[in-house]
């Protein structure tokens, strides 16, 4: 199914209201990380190219709703946003009150956190209903929040003149869609994170996809454990040994394969001044904790990436953050950028690691989405991209 794009859209004089995902670190009231502003960007200069009345909504984190809270204002994102677009923007607290006066062509608007409104979350009709007064056009741009069904990301889809999806939603489903549906073979996908329990469907899902699929962090410590080896006190969920040891004799069974690390970079307490110490798999001690994989290891990887057709990254291979077992996620991240595989990588951590190795620009595509981009990943539908397709199928 499609969805209708503003790209495709006249917006002369229209009033346009975009719902945005601008939640962004904050830290002393300042933008700390504006990537996911300056993703959402083109969209509203495309909107002010064509003619538009802009109109722009976000959350920005998890406030209560019905109370104001200064640490949860919009305003230090309006402020990145006028010195990125040259102009002012206005932050408007007040933009459901009936004499909200509307934005002049030219002009752009921040509405204040939507999840300031009562019902925003549990997606109330009336809420919905009121937002999708205030528009001729309304534009779903949020990938990063397109997972979840609230007031402005879904029920405000229904009740909108014209509900279409903005450039950079549409970017992000179409360098998915091209990851998942057609992927260039072989396809190669990371996993890496902290926990199996928390990545489960993820892993299901992508197991039966790839053609090999490479685990990483905690969850590579309960695959170690799964295939009879001491992980000492490192973490790993005992309960999940079983549910590792399937996964990969159904990946065998299929000719893929889920590699266990041969060997392993382990520490005595979890500090940024931890001794490393490297250890073959079967050798990790009673009082060892796993940080990270070693070089063998990583560069078995590193050759099964570099054959890749496709390449899709989610969580760093081991406690990147501390210099001494950064090595790993290192070496795979420098083994992704040099590959010709189309690459996809997402989420907070993953986000943190490309940058911190300077891959940015050999990823094939960054996806601004955290758990959007999972449950993309586990195959499931984002209800803000499902209610589109609906209102598109009715209006053609
Ligand atoms: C995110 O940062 O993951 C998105 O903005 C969604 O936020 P939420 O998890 O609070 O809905
Ligand atoms: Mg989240």
């Amino acid at each position: 199914m499609s969805v209708i794009k503003m790209a495709d859209l006249d917006l002369t004089d229209k009033k346009v209201l975009i719902r945005q995902d601008l939640n962004v670190p904050l830290k002393s009231g300042v933008v700390a990380d504006g990537t996911r502003i300056l993703a959402s960007l083109p969209t509203i200069k495309l909107a002010l190219e064509k003619g538009a009345k802009v109109m722009v909504m976000s959350h920005l984190g998890r406030p209560t709703e019905g109370e104001y809270e200064h640490k949860y204002s919009l305003a230090p994102v309006a402020n990145y946003l006028s010195a990125l677009l040259e102009q002012p923007v206005r932050l408007e607290q007040n933009w459901l009150e009936p004499d909200f006066i509307p934005v002049e062509r030219g002009e752009v608007v921040i509405c204040e956190n939507v999840r300031f409104n009562v019902g925003e979350k549990a997606n109330d009709d009336a809420l919905a209903r009121r937002m999708a007064q205030m528009c001729d056009v309304y534009v779903m741009d949020a990938f990063g929040t397109a997972h979840r069904a609230q007031a402005s990301t879904h029920g405000i889809a229904k009740y909108a003149p014209i509900a279409c999806a903005g450039p950079l939603l549409a970017a992000e489903l179409e360098a998915l869609s091209k990851a998942l549906d057609k992927p260039a073979r072989p396809m190669v996908a990371i996993v890496g994170g902290s926990k199996v329990s928390t990545k489960l469907t993820v892993l299901e899902s992508l197991s039966e996809k790839v053609d090999q699929l490479i685990v990483g962090g905690g969850i590579a410590n309960t695959f170690i454990a799964a295939a009879g080896f001491n992980v000492g006190k490192s973490l790993y969920e005992e309960d999940l040994l079983d549910t590792c040891r399937r996964l990969t004799e159904d990946a065998k069974r299929r000719g893929a394969d889920i590699p266990v690390p041969i060997d392993v970079v382990c520490g005595k307490h979890f500090a940024e001044n931890a001794e490393a110490e490297l250890k073959s798999v079967d050798k990790v001690a009673d009082d060892d904790m796993i940080f990270d994989i070693g070089p063998k290891s990583a560069a078995q990887l590193a050759e099964i990436l570099k054959n890749a057709g496709t390449i899709v990254w989610n969580g760093p291979l081991g406690v990147f953050e501390f210099s001494q077992f950064s090595e790993g996620t290192k070496e795979i991240a420098m083994a992704i950028a040099e590959s010709n595989a189309f690459s996809i990588a997402g989420g907070g951590d993953t986000l943190a690691a490309v940058s911190k190795f300077k891959v940015c620009d050999d990823v094939s595509y960054i996806s601004t989405g955290g758990g959007a981009f999972l449950e993309f990943l586990e195959g499931k539908k984002l209800p803000a991209v499902e209610i589109l397709e609906q209102r598109a199928a009715q209006q053609s």
